[in-house]
């Protein structure tokens, strides 16, 4: 099968790439052209574990092309993918569709033959119809049909979750349509991934509701780590015995700094407006995205306890920046909701990211010192704070820490280490929930 993947960013880079591993011929498409000129010199514009080796042999196999423009590809394509961003929109907290509405516009007047459009990106209820209008309005001759296809892989195991998903979605609203996606997937309803065919709304709201639930589940066990700071309970235990009981699962009941990262934020909010939109309430999820705010400025106040009451003048080393682990993506990370707050009081930030921190470097306030290993950073420090659960700091040589730093305060916002072994490595020891 011929499929253009419009969008090359986290997920069309992703999907295009295992598509091709899967067999297809795929073009990958993007108005970038910095990000194209890398690709065609073997360079991966984005970290993500796994995709540089995948790439580089679609690629030397002949399956998988890059180019800034649809105009060769999309007349021979049989599937078109739609995975552009669809970030917030500045000032209202709806999605942004500018730039699928772009894409389906230039799409549209290159169509030849029978082709199916497929939403990737995620995108509000009605988002497939209004695309099918624009193409329908641009091209009123063409022979297609619109699908919606959500994404569910996580950055860090994009290949994994890709490969081995727990389901896959399509909204589909013709036999031609199904067919075409079916088959594209074949290789993974090989593996027994079932394959859930809805209509296009329903499965443009089971992305959103998914995403809002695991968020939700994130909230409401972040709330759980207050409650047990001020109890005496430890919140590994209560999400270990929550997590037990089969209808609940033990999986996204990890306390942490609040969620952050390129999904939940933006489409837990969108979801609010597209059912203010509607005129219906879900509470649920505000109250979800009203305590993820709270948590994050719980963490400032954390850090500031745990430093006697002020940072004012004192060093602070913060160990990763990114969302989570595995990836460079920096946004809504967690560090740009609670380092700029600290600085504002008078903290001096020294900071160590594996991947992350030229992109930091544009989104946080100037002045703070970036250092290429852990204990650079901790260097003469008043404080650690471990700010994601990067690898490279599971297994800190706590004696060498103890050593360069100047104070001993250690804030482990992912709960990574345990407190014996901290407070016996001679560390003033905070962490979340115990
Ligand atoms: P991204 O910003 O990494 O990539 C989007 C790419 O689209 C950019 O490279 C941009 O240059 C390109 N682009 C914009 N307009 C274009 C056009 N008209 N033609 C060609 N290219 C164009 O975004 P992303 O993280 O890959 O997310 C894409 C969509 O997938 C979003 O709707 C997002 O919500 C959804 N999603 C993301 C993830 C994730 O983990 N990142 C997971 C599931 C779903
Ligand atoms: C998420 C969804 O999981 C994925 O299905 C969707 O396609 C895109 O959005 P992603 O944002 O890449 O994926 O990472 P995820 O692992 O879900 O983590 C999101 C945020 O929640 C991170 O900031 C992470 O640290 C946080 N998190 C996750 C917790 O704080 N606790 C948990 O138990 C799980």
């Amino acid at each position: 099968m011929k499929v253009v993947m419009i969008g090359a960013g986290y997920v069309g880079l992703v999907s295009g790439t295992c598509f091709a591993e899967f067999g297809a011929q795929v073009t990958c498409v993007d108005v970038d052209q910095a990000k194209i000129d890398a690709l065609h010199d073997g360079r991966i514009p984005i970290y993500e574990p796994g995709l540089d080796d995948m790439v580089a042999r679609n690629v030397r196999e002949g399956r998988l092309h890059f180019s800034t423009g649809v105009a060769e590809a999309v007349p021979e394509a049989d599937l078109i993918f739609i995975a552009v961003g669809t970030p917030t929109r500045r000032g209202d907290g709806h999605a942004d569709l500018q730039y699928v509405y772009a894409a389906a516009k230039e799409i549209a007047r290159h169509l030849a033959g029978y082709t199916v459009i497929v939403d990737k990106s995620t995108v509000p209820v009605g988002t497939a119809r209004h695309v099918e209008r624009i193409i329908r309005e641009e091209n009123p001759d063409a022979d297609f049909d619109v699908a919606s296809n959500p994404e569910f892989l996580r950055e860090g195991a994009a290949i994994s979750d890709f490969t081995h998903p727990d389901r896959i979605v399509i909204g589909v609203e013709s036999e031609r349509a199904e067919t075409h996606l079916r088959s594209l997937y074949r290789p993974l309803s090989l593996i027994e991934s079932p394959i859930l065919a809805t209509n296009l709304e329903s499965a443009e709201l089971i992305k959103y509701a998914s995403n809002a639930f695991l968020a939700t589940k994130i909230s409401f066990i972040n709330e759980m780590s207050g409650l047990c700071e001020k109890v005496g309970a430890d919140v590994h235990a209560v999400a270990k015995g929550m997590g037990m009981d089969g209808r609940i699962g033990s999986k996204f009941l990890h306390a942490g700094p609040g969620y952050g990262g390129s999904c939940f934020p933006k489409d837990t909010l969108a979801l609010t407006r597209i059912a203010q939109e509607h005129g219906v309430s879900v509470r649920v999820v505000e109250a979800a995205v009203e305590a993820n705010g709270a948590q994050k400025a719980r963490m400032v106040r954390k850090i500031v306890d745990a430093m006697g009451g002020s940072v004012a003048g004192k060093r602070i080393a913060v160990l990763g920046l990114t969302f989570k682990p595995e990836t460079d993506d920096m946004r809504d990370a967690p560090a740009l909701a609670i380092l700029p707050p600290l600085m504002e009081k008078g903290a001096q930030i020294q900071a160590h990211d594996p991947q992350g921190a030229d992109e930091a470097k544009s989104l946080l306030p100037d002045g703070i010192h970036y250092c290429d290993d852990p204990y650079a950073a901790a260097d003469g420090a008043d404080a650690v704070v471990l700010m994601t659960e990067w690898n490279a700091y599971r297994n800190l040589d706590l004696e060498r820490l103890a050593k360069i730093m100047n104070g001993r305060a250690f804030i482990d916002l992912r709960n990574v280490y345990d407190t014996a072994t901290l407070q016996h490595a001679g560390f003033n020891y905070a962490c979340v929930g115990r």
